[in-house]
């Protein structure tokens, strides 16, 4: 188990489902593992605070596409647990800036939006009026996102386990695992169900430049489970797919368009370009919180821009001659045809996407509204 993201409440325990009495679920905190120490320290922050909140998640804190999304929830939460408002509108007007403040940290993952906003709807539906009802109803709504997400991330692990075998290597791009989710993950979710059903596999973590999420953070989590792990430099994938090393690849996602165009860490297109030219399987792995089917295609995806020093700093030293300009873009997009498949936590869909992903968002929202 890694605890990534859980909620504090007033008497310091920490959950990451909804307690029988939610009696002293408030005040309460938001807590992460600061995962830009790893995977030297493992330390925790602990904030209310809406500033602080925004920091994390910019400065990549907490990160992975549905981490931030049960981040950003639970950080409403507390914020909006401290409100001294008693009018209803008022706490509504505030709730909304400070969703709207949080949504702005990052651009690609949509479950950052779609997690804030499923927490505005609740409040805005709901016909409780007292202050310290809607403040609990808030605070469940984004724990309930935290609980469903570590239970989708549990069935993309046994839905993508029909995917391997034993003595498979897999090739992995940047963290999709548990600590990109409240636990599992998506794409290493799969390898930790294989691990537990004792088959021997191998994965290749892509060390993944700029912020090295591949090499600090994937690695860490699967030497932690006892799984084997071999950390190559993101310029080896093609060699090592020469070699006959790789089996399968897969990757996470943070935000699949309409027609099955999936946006995740820059690299991962080099990847699935080079995994077709070898004739090996390229899988996405992603819960239903990761589609947006308000988007036709990849061409609509915002692409977050990041700071140069990502790429002229490392190790504290600028690496590159001072007038030298960068190009820094954090994600890139998968067109649909190089894509094997989607493993979600229902089914692992099949081209044609645009009807896949259409009758899986059809079927998941029945479910969610009945
Ligand atoms: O910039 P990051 O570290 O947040 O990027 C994360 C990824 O690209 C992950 O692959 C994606 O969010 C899926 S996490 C289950």
């Amino acid at each position: 188990m890694i605890d990534t993201v859980r909620w504090l409440d007033s008497k310091h325990n920490i959950l990451s489902s909804i307690p029988e009495n939610t009696e002293s679920l408030l005040p309460g905190k938001l807590r992460i593992i600061d995962q830009t120490l790893l995977p030297g320290k493992l330390e925790y922050i602990t904030t209310d605070k809406p500033e602080e909140i925004f920091q994390c998640i910019k400065r990549l804190s907490v990160r992975g596409a549905p981490a931030i999304g049960c981040a950003a929830a639970l950080g409403l939460a507390a914020v909006s647990g401290k409100s001294n408002t008693l009018v209803k509108k008022t706490f509504l007007n505030e709730l909304c800036k400070t969703s709207e403040y949080l949504a702005s940290s990052r651009p690609t993952a949509v479950n950052l939006s779609w997690a804030l906003k499923r927490c505005i709807t609740k409040i805005e539906n709901s016909k409780e009026t007292r202050l310290k009802e809607l403040k609990k109803i808030l605070t469940v709504e984004a724990l309930s996102i935290l609980q469903e997400d570590i239970s989708m991330c549990l069935k993309i692990g046994k839905n993508g386990l029909a995917l391997l075998k034993n003595g498979d290597g897999i090739l992995t791009h940047c963290n999709a695992g548990a600590l990109a989710t409240g636990d599992f993950g998506t794409a290493l979710s799969p390898l930790y169900a294989a691990h537990k059903k004792g088959f021997k596999i191998t994965v290749y973590s892509d060390e993944t430049r700029p912020l090295l999420q591949g090499a600090r953070l994937t690695a860490w989590e699967l030497r932690k489970a006892g799984i084997k792990v071999i950390s190559i430099c993101d310029n080896m994938a093609g060699q090592v797919m020469r070699e006959g090393k790789i089996n399968i690849v897969i990757v996470g996602a943070d935000r699949i368009a309409a027609n099955g165009d999936t946006a995740n860490k820059i690299g991962t297109y080099s990847l699935a370009i080079l995994a077709k030219y070898h004739k090996i399987p390229f899988y996405v792995a992603a819960p239903y919180s990761t589609i947006d089917i308000s988007i036709p295609d990849g061409q609509r995806i915002p692409i977050e821009q990041r700071s140069p020093n990502e790429i002229a700093v490392f190790n504290r030293k600028r690496i590159l001659p001072k007038s030298v300009e960068v190009y820094n873009p954090a994600f890139d997009v998968s067109p649909t045809g190089l894509i094997s498949g989607i493993i979600t936590e229902k089914v692992i869909l099949k081209p044609p996407y645009a009807r896949s992903i259409k009758e899986f968002m059809r079927k998941t929202a029945s479910i969610a509204s009945s």
